[in-house]
């Protein structure tokens, strides 16, 4: 079965690679309801809407997140970003049987009545557009081919459009069509919406509410145009478009619906925007938005597409990884950022981690630097929050929380829900994941030092660079003749309230030295900044020398003997498990072996030593104790995090191992599109898919900085032939096609 080509559909590439270009669902896989959704989901960098079906099942779970949009309901530990009012729902009968693919409906659906003979699902990369196509016989013995497309437009943040088309393939149906907005949504049995109200008018519904706990409030308008009548109604929480048409044999009717969303952090009447921007819409068809749609992705994909020649598998891969991060990240706003599931799941709450900074932001920063600086400029103004935390904990300085939501505030669960035991785990990494500050700042220099953007660095970075270095000035210990951190949490989190993490310890030695260099530039480029962020920050002289001190006398665990870095103090007198023993499996070897026993092993969640080396390369060490380092600690690594395969694929290609390079770079690829770690339903692993774009571009391709730009030292695996990519350094475009001379 073809799925149809709409109207603006970005223009044809090269037909006999379309398939690299997409990834589709034929037959309807309905075990793999919630996988599709995260995998299916269509967005804008304003918000996006997880690929849940038009017409409701038992099971799925719809979810529209819009960037921002928090909520801390009564009884709950921490906020969570809400699942905004569904603009999806398209219930459609044909003579009189409800459309439905039989999974178990609700009850309102007879789960008996019609049957599904032909079925193909397809999200579009190029033009950020899913497609369905069914073919449907309903029990009165006509039969029709139902085609349904939907996008958020990134020509238009605020507007949303459905397009479903219903073709009489036998007989003469008789189709009744309701277009919807529901506000009966909730987030996992979490009611967050109240004050709901809902207008009708013409052929347009809107429906408005806002949060129970925060200060927000959500309006959704939409419009259906359709060569059937169409009525409005509203009810209590939904507020309905009908249209209702006798098909001749053959023929086809079509129902364009738009939305438009807004909210109280865009508009100060949000229910009068969205009605506003929906009727100025309804003035335009759908083709029209469409193609402006269109015309929008394909100038992004001009300058985000990465070109793998030699490996069908790994090109739908990264253009799946490089699409959801597009899709999260907010061109508008410099208020928000990218939580850990995007805006694709309802895992982790929205909460924003290091997974942004470090493994997010370098394709960004790199690409699209004007969205890199949004989210930068995110922390920048919760700073406040971070000064807090730092309070609360006796230091002077900032400390970011290592979950952040709208507040700044520190919203990492002190506990983790009860198991089916009822058990829970202290979660500490709240308090001793510190490391977050020097990810940031980390992030921050690294935007500066691609796009030169000064202005910047003067107005927001070097604030925060430099206020999370007093907070490490005053959090070093000195003890025995050597400075150290106690009591922290590195990226592997199986190892809870370590000391002298070689992570943390290194990496803050590193922050504390590009501060002073910082304060160096700032003293001769700008010394009205430098004299104002010296008092405001209290950077005394007395306070510098100690950050000298630290950096030349910052414990960094080592064993000379061995040549190789101490993940932490008495890693190695922990029990050794070999990780391969428990080979093939699915999920992570914390849950095979409880979190006791993982908690006094050398078994390693994720990339810590090896995620040192990949931020600062040789500056670690030679050669030599870097592939010491590595033998060491990936053996020891069962990537219970999703995080830790792509990072381990570019460091071993960086390191001349390429079987290993590319057996991580597979794995990092399956994460979402295999769901490798079993919860693609909670979202998207988005950090996964940023490290995945890094270890093409910096691992595959070796991309670094010289003194006369950025440059590439390929290490390609052994198959492919060639990889172009563009990245922007210092708002000029450089364009690299490498080629690997042995293909
Ligand atoms: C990882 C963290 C990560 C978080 C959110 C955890 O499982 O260990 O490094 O920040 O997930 O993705």
């Amino acid at each position: 079965m073809d799925l149809h080509r709409g109207a603006g559909q970005v223009k044809d590439r090269d037909v006999s690679k379309k398939h690299l270009w997409q990834i589709t669902e034929a037959p309807f896989q309905p075990e793999r309801l919630s996988h599709f959704e995260t995998l299916f989901a269509v967005g804008n960098g304003y918000l996006s809407a997880r690929g849940a079906f038009d017409e409701p099942y038992a099971g799925a779970s719809p979810a529209t997140l819009v960037h921002g949009i928090f909520n801390q309901a009564e009884g709950k530990p921490v906020p969570e970003l809400v699942n905004a009012p569904n603009w999806l729902p398209f219930q459609i009968s044909i003579d009189g049987t409800p459309f439905s693919m039989n999974t178990g409906a609700r009850d309102w659906i007879k789960p008996e009545g019609g049957a599904l003979l032909g079925y193909r699902r397809a999200l579009h990369l190029d033009s950020a557009t899913l497609r369905r196509e069914a073919l449907f016989r309903a029990e009165s013995g006509n039969t029709v081919r139902l085609r349904f497309e939907r996008f958020a437009s990134l020509a238009n943040p605020h507007l949303l459009g459905q397009r479903l088309t219903i073709e009489a393939v036998d007989g003469s149906p008789h189709i009744q069509v309701n277009a919807g907005l529901d506000s009966d949504i909730c987030n996992q049995a979490v009611q967050h919406w109240r004050s709901i109200k809902t207008v009708a008018r013409d052929s347009c519904v809107a429906l408005t509410a806002t949060t129970s706990h925060s200060p927000y409030r959500i309006a959704l308008a939409a419009h259906l145009t359709s060569s059937a009548d169409v009525t409005a109604s509203a009810g209590e929480k939904r507020a309905t478009l009908c249209a209702e048409i006798q098909l001749e044999a053959g023929a086809r009717a079509s129902f364009d619906k738009l939305v438009a969303l807004f909210t109280s952090r865009d508009a100060a009447d949000p229910l009068a925007a969205a009605q506003e921007a929906v009727s100025s819409a309804a003035a335009r068809s759908y083709d029209q938005h469409y193609q402006a749609h269109c015309a929008r992705w394909e100038e992004t994909w001009a300058r985000n597409d990465v070109e793998i020649e030699g490996d069908d598998r790994a090109q739908i891969a990264l253009r799946f990884a490089i699409y959801h991060l597009l899709i999260a990240a907010p061109r508008h706003d410099d208020d928000v950022s990218i939580g850990a599931k995007t805006l694709s799941g309802l895992g982790y709450k929205g909460h924003v981690f290091w997974d942004t900074e470090l493994f997010i932001l370098p394709l960004l920063t790199l690409t699209q630097p004007t969205i890199a600086r949004n989210l930068l400029t995110y922390r920048y103004r919760r700073l406040a929050g971070a000064r807090q935390k730092a309070q609360e904990y006796g230091y002077a300085g900032a400390l970011f929380p290592w979950e952040s939501t709208d507040t700044g505030l520190e919203t990492t669960p002190k506990w983790s829900d009860p198991d089916a035991d009822g058990l829970r785990i202290r979660i500490w990494t709240g308090e001793s994941e510190q490391h977050i500050n020097s990810d940031i700042a980390y992030a921050i220099l690294q935007y500066w030092r691609w796009t030169g953007d000064d202005a910047f660095m003067l107005d927001k970075g070097a604030e925060i660079v430099l206020d999370t270095a007093v907070f490490w000035g005053e959090r070093a210990e000195w003890k025995d003749g050597r400075y150290g951190i106690s009591r922290q949490i590195g990226p592997d989190e199986y190892h809870e309230n370590i000391n002298n993490s070689v992570f943390t310890n290194r990496l803050a030695q590193w922050h504390l030295s590009q501060a002073l260099d910082l304060l160096g530039w700032l003293g001769s480029r700008n010394p009205a900044t430098a004299r104002r962020l010296a008092e405001a920050l209290d950077l005394s002289a007395s306070r510098l020398d100690t950050w000298r001190a630290i950096i030349d006398k910052m414990h960094i665990p080592f064993d000379d003997d061995k040549q190789i870095h101490v993940q932490f103090d008495g890693f190695f007198d922990l029990e050794y498990i070999p990780v391969m023993k428990y080979e093939p499996r699915v999920g992570g070897i914390w849950g095979l072996l409880g979190h006791e026993r993982v908690l006094g092993s050398q078994v390693i969640k994720q990339a810590d030593v090896v995620m040192l080396m990949a931020l600062l390369g040789e500056e670690v060490g030679s050669r030599t104790v870097m592939l010491n380092n590595f033998h060491t600690y990936y053996p020891r690594t069962d990537h219970g995090s999703s995080l830790s395969p792509s990072i381990h694929a570019w460091v071993a290609a960086r390191l001349g191992l390429p079987d290993i390079a590319y057996e991580m770079f597979e794995r990092a690829a399956a994460i979402d599109l295999e769901d490798r770690q079993g919860n693609v339903a909670d979202g998207i692993h988005g950090a996964s898919c940023g490290g995945l774009w890094q270890a093409v571009v910096f691992g595959f391709c070796g991309l670094h900085l010289t003194e006369d730009g950025p440059a590439v030292d390929p290490k390609l695996p052994a198959h492919w032939r060639r990889v172009t990519f563009n990245v922007t350094y210092r708002g000029k475009a450089h364009r690299f096609d490498v080629v690997n001379p042995a293909v």
